[in-house]
């Protein structure tokens, strides 16, 4: 990390945002915003989280589901330990074909929402970046498919590029609704974006 990368995320009000209330990553707020504005997760939800270490979406995915819902968080990497009872970690890598049925063998019944904040170790080469995160976002739409209710919602990171338009038909397929969003919390200069589908037909 360079001297001017440390000073810009000191600089960054949603940084020191998470800081002060506390969570694992400043990704906690585009989720949180999202949520917020299309109510996609409530009370209750089961909720599937890809790529999840260090564990901000599991914290905020926490916060919206309560203690009458369950999160379970998948990542290739440990993610350090929950003190909260329904916030379950499995280290798995989500290409592999046994992800999908040891989530359901976690969950009471299926699931009502998957979000998925997977990225692939950043090489700079813009192309590269691209194609290996549409990889990603692939397999975590595969597992979506596999463990959804109907009428569930799929929340997935992508970055711009010139596979993102066949990505978004592609979802269009297995859900009614299906848009991008650019959370104000995700960097005008970053080229992620993230889509948000919702009513899964099952
Ligand atoms: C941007 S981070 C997620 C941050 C998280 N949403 C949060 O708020 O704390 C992306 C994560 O994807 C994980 N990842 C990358 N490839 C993966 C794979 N094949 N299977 C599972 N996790 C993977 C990385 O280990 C990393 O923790």
């Amino acid at each position: 990390m360079s001297e001017r990368w440390k000073r810009e995320r000191r600089k960054d009000q949603f940084y020191r945002l998470a800081k002060e209330r506390g969570y694992r990553s400043r990704s906690a707020f585009k989720l949180l915003q999202v949520a917020r504005k299309y109510r996609f997760m409530k009370r209750g939800d089961t909720v599937v989280d890809l790529g999840a270490a260090p564990g901000g979406w599991l914290q905020v995915s926490r916060q919206i589901v309560g203690k009458e819902g369950l999160v379970l968080g998948i990542d290739i990497e440990p993610i350090p330990g929950f003190p909260s009872f329904n916030v379950k970690t499995m280290v798995a890598d989500i290409t592999s074909e046994s992800v999908a049925p040891m989530i359901l063998d976690q969950a009471p019944s299926k699931i009502d929402v998957v979000i998925s904040d997977v990225s692939p170790n950043i090489s700079g080469a813009w192309d590269v970046d691209h194609a290996r995160q549409i990889h990603l976002a692939e397999r975590s739409l595969e597992i979506a498919r596999r463990i959804l209710k109907k009428n569930g919602s799929f929340f997935c990171k992508l970055f711009h590029g010139p596979y993102l338009k066949t990505y978004e038909s592609t979802v269009s397929e297995f859900f009614r609704e299906v848009r991008l969003v650019k959370p104000p919390a995700s960097k005008q200069r970053s080229s992620e974006i993230y889509l948000l589908a919702l009513q899964f037909r099952g």
